[in-house]
């Protein structure tokens, strides 16, 4: 059984993982780690240093808060870590790399197959449209949520950036006299309200046509068991950074 640690385990993520590895026949969690624990049926510690279960992965859907505990902890134990939180800053993405060198880590803003076709297709469809279309991309979620705009949502302005040889600019949102729109921009616009789960609209508008691309997610589900995947697939993996293509391929 593969002994799984799930870090922001009292989080609405950290449940329906939780709830759907109750079921699972390869994989358990041990315990959780979470800043404010509470009673979830397994043992929940505030911090990775009061962890006493044997670990083989993390399973982390929490912040960016505290990121190098939780690396240093898969490093020391030997344990992959599926990196699903959101929301890193430069000097985050930075530690990141520092630590793929010693652990495995499987790194997605994005758990759901769907999002990750998507990301093939904006970039064929930028490829194929090119200069002659402009790019803004849209996307909706709950009124809780931490980030803006969405992990995903850059995930996807990379893919499309990538057909222009990175040289796209991104503009958040837009206010007051902004003047025209320039050709080297990417619009990127968060919208937040009531229990949407994530939403995400790539819109190639061009000379009197427009193409939309558009992915959205019924439930939170569909990333717990992208989450789940990833973490068995980790297992036994050697150090280095992986990501939703490497499961797909
Ligand atoms: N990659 C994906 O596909 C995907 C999908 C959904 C959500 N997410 C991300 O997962 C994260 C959690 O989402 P959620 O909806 O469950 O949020 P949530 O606010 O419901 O839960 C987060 C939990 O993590 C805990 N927490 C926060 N920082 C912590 C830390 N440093 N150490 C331990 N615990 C900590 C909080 O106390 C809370 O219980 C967010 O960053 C969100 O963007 C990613």
């Amino acid at each position: 059984m593969i002994k799984v640690l799930l870090c922001g385990a009292c989080g609405k993520m950290g449940g329906n993982v939780l709830e759907l590895l109750k079921n699972d026949s390869e994989a358990t969690v041990v315990c959780g780690v979470d800043l404010y624990p509470r009673e979830i049926g397994v043992p929940v510690y505030k911090q990775f240093s009061s962890v006493t279960e044997e670990v083989d992965v993390i399973i982390d859907f929490s912040s960016p808060i505290n990121l190098r505990e939780r690396l240093e902890f898969a490093k020391t134990r030997g344990a992959g870590i599926v990196l699903a939180s959101t929301g890193f800053s430069e000097s985050d993405l930075s530690l990141v790399s520092e630590y793929e060198k010693s652990v495995a880590i499987f790194k997605t803003a994005n758990l759901s197959l769907g999002v990750n076709l998507m990301q093939a297709l904006c970039k064929a469809a930028a490829q194929v449209l090119g200069e002659a279309f402009d790019v803004e991309i849209i996307e909706r979620h709950h009124n809780l949520k931490k980030d803006a705009p969405s992990g995903t949502a850059l995930m996807l302005a990379e893919s499309v950036n990538e057909a222009f040889g990175g040289e796209k600019k991104y503009v958040y949102g837009r206010e007051g006299i902004v003047g025209a729109r320039e050709n080297s921009e990417i619009g990127i616009h968060a919208v937040r309200g009531g229990t949407i789960v994530g939403e995400h609209e790539v819109m190639f508008a061009g000379e009197d046509e427009v193409i939309t691309i558009t992915h959205s997610a019924a439930s939170k589900r569909v990333f717990a068991s992208g989450a789940i995947r990833a973490a068995k697939f980790l297992i036994g993996k050697p150090a280095g950074r992986y990501e939703m293509k490497d499961i797909l391929n």
